[in-house]
């Protein structure tokens, strides 16, 4: 059985995870996280690295003991090489190479936006899926196209995932962040309130959200409308904007599947949204279970895997916070 390890550290997440293949049978032994909590400043990146440090042994222990795996039976080691924050980059590479040298394994650098894509092909068993990738840091439609993957469209400012976790700390609401919108919005939803009129901006198939975010947050400081109705109204908005984008990419590309991944994706009513735009172009929708779409270690370990059986492991191994998921060639 080849087994590998994955260590994540990209933004503020540590996740070690591991991934073993018997035959044709691949499982995740493990998928173990430590997340550094959402709070009224913002991620500092210092803080964060110096969590990712503190936490790291005993999360690695963990994933271990819960994948009844010691380190001597790791065949490889792999981490998530970009895109994310520099420092915290570093402390997963620093902590991954150390490991890989220690064992006398190979270290293998794995692309962030890759591992989100290939890790829910794996559990929807989607096999050339339109992929809508959605973040802190990253919005795109993706397609693979021979051995790279396309991206078909993307923000060309903030990331959804950053826009709605600023808006969430304006509000202050609980958690300050992506979360605390979604609650509000269901709640505001649950009770059929109406919609405020909010600026939508997308262009073919790009996406643009700073606009609709200086008008969300001249609404905040106006407190003419409730923040139930304001979260409803730029989940709303957002949404509606993604799914428009997603919907001309799938026709464009003539996809047959669609699948969301990321952070973001683990949003009930963008799942609802998506999957209601699939069926209406009679293509398939798949989304992973909620612990594969947030940051985790695991999705870095399938990859590393696929790496390590496809004999594609790169010599620069060293972390790129600007690493794009087309940047490198897939050869599996
Ligand atoms: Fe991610």
């Amino acid at each position: 059985m080849a087994i590998v390890l994955g260590i994540e550290s990209t933004a503020h997440t540590l996740g070690a995870g591991i991934v073993g293949r018997k035959g044709k049978s691949v499982k995740i032994l493990s998928n173990e996280i430590d997340k550094f909590p959402s709070t009224a400043e913002g991620f500092i990146p210092r803080k964060l690295a110096d969590h990712h440090a503190l936490c790291y042994p005993q999360v690695l222990e963990k994933s271990l003991q819960t994948a009844g795996v010691s380190l001597a039976d790791i065949d490889a080691v792999a981490y998530s090489q970009g895109l994310g924050i520099g420092h915290c980059l570093r402390v997963g590479y620093v902590a991954a190479k150390t490991l890989a040298l220690s064992l006398g394994v190979p270290l293998i650098a794995v692309n962030h936006a890759i591992a989100h894509a290939e890790v829910s092909k794996f559990y929807t068993k989607a096999v050339d899926p339109l992929i809508v990738y959605v973040s802190g840091g990253n919005t795109q439609i993706i397609a693979r196209e021979k051995n790279r993957y396309k991206v078909l469209g993307e923000t060309l400012d903030n990331g959804i995932g950053n826009f709605l976790d600023v808006l969430g700390r304006k509000m202050n609401l609980s958690p300050p962040d992506a979360v605390g919108i979604m609650k509000n919005a269901a709640k505001w939803r649950g009770k059929g309130g109406e919609y405020i009129e909010l600026p939508y901006s997308i262009k073919g198939m790009n996406l643009f959200f700073s606009g609709l975010q200086t008008k969300c947050e001249q609404l905040i400081a106006g407190k003419k409308h409730s923040v139930e109705q304001l979260c409803y109204s730029i989940e709303e908005t957002a949404y509606s904007m993604l799914v428009e984008a997603s919907e001309r990419a799938l026709c464009h590309a003539r996809k047959k599947e669609l699948i969301v991944v990321g952070g973001v994706a683990q949003n009930k009513r963008l799942q609802q949204m998506l999957g209601l735009m699939a069926r209406e172009q009679k293509a398939r929708f798949g989304v992973a279970p909620d612990e594969c779409n947030r940051d985790n270690g695991a999705m870095i370990a399938y990859v590393g895997l696929l790496s390590l059986e496809n004999n594609c492991i790169s010599r620069d191994d060293l972390p790129k916070q600007d690493l794009r998921i087309d940047e490198q060639e897939v050869k599996w």
